[in-house]
């Protein structure tokens, strides 16, 4: 019998490439989210071959039921936009800190052996003025979404320690693929299809580490096998390069076929040059090293928005 792994956010876009790789490799794959940002053609290359739970993190005994029987859980489901959560806290609250909560408690009385959760490079905050962002440095995040993800990764540690349930913590830094939305590339993306300039807030110098999502997927699946040594813990998952946002722009054209150039403007209080991660720690505990280069990963995500912008508002 094949082994069942629960995904949260199944549907969503890092979820559903999640689920896709887990069907390749042979699980019995269950997806259970409300479908609030994730769509069902996300999955239709797996929807025969998955079940799909139609639930809310909210409700625990909805949780409890959906991972009953489960040996791991993937739990991507959350609202992740940082500059949407300083509008809207009390959701943002309501979905990351308390559905978090409500995964983690039902993983332990239904004795699921591991949970992996998946947080993001915000938590660093304004550490990110210089260098690369490694593991150890002081959490200053500077946003509730940051701060569910901070809280999250704390109750997975504490769930680990306190209750013996298995927790791997994964940092992604900027995602992007197919499947993306509401992000800065889709975002510039849907204003150069139309021949308008992106804004860049700055002088566009600003470097970002852009992840393409198959590899997002390669590094959080090691914690289907991390060790327990690396349980409670949370590693980066970038490539460890930084791309500044002229060259985005300028490959971004070049996969377009167009010539579109930025609008300047002033840069936003606070925002950081430099988000990029030390890949050290992956890298030397999991052996999770990045694969995909930002031309290769951006002339395919440029390829798939080419093909899907004309369908909606995605972006
Ligand atoms: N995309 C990024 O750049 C990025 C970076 C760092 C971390 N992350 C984290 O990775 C995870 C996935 O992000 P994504 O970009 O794929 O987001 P997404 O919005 O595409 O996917 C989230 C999924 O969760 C589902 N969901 C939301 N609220 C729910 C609820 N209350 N109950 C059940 N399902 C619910 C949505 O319908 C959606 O399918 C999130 O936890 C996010 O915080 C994403």
């Amino acid at each position: 019998m094949s082994e069942k792994i629960v995904v949260t956010g199944g549907a969503g876009f890092i979820g559903s490439h999640i689920v896709e790789k887990l069907v390749g490799r042979g699980f019995e794959v269950s997806i259970f989210d409300n479908f609030s940002t994730g769509y069902i053609e996300n999955i239709k290359s797996v929807k025969d071959r998955v079940k799909i739970v139609r639930g809310d993190i909210r409700c625990p005994e909805e949780v409890q039921k959906a991972v009953s029987g489960a040996k791991a859980v993937f739990h991507m489901a959350a609202f992740s936009y940082a500059e949407e959560s300083i509008k809207k806290p009390e959701e943002y609250n309501r979905v990351n800190i308390d559905g978090t909560f409500n995964v983690l408690q039902a993983c332990h009385k239904e004795s699921v052996q591991r949970v992996i959760f998946p947080s993001t490079c915000l938590v660093y905050g304004a550490n990110a003025a210089s260098g690369k962002l490694e593991e150890s440095l002081p959490l200053n995040t500077t946003n509730p979404y940051g701060l569910t993800k901070v809280t999250g990764e704390n109750y997975c540690r504490v769930f680990t320690e306190v209750y013996g349930l298995e927790t791997v913590c994964y940092r992604i830094f900027n995602a992007y693929g197919p499947r993306m939305q509401n992000r800065v590339i889709s975002k510039f993306a849907a204003l150069m299809f139309q021949d308008k300039p992106p804004i860049i807030n700055g002088n566009g110098e600003q470097k970002r580490d852009f992840i393409f999502v198959s590899d997002i997927v390669d590094g959080l699946i090691t914690g289907i096998d991390a060790k327990k040594s690396q349980c409670g813990k949370s590693y980066n998952i970038g490539t460890g390069k930084g791309l500044n946002l002229k060259k985005l722009i300028k490959l971004m054209n070049m996969h377009m076929g167009k010539n579109v150039d930025a609008i300047y403007k002033d840069r936003v209080k606070g925002e950081t040059d430099l988000i990029i991660a030390d890949t050290a720690l992956a890298r030397k505990e999991l052996g999770f090293a990045a694969k995909i280069g930002f031309n290769e990963g951006i002339k395919i995500t440029m390829d798939w928005l080419k093909e899907d912008y004309p369908k909606g508002p995605k972006f």
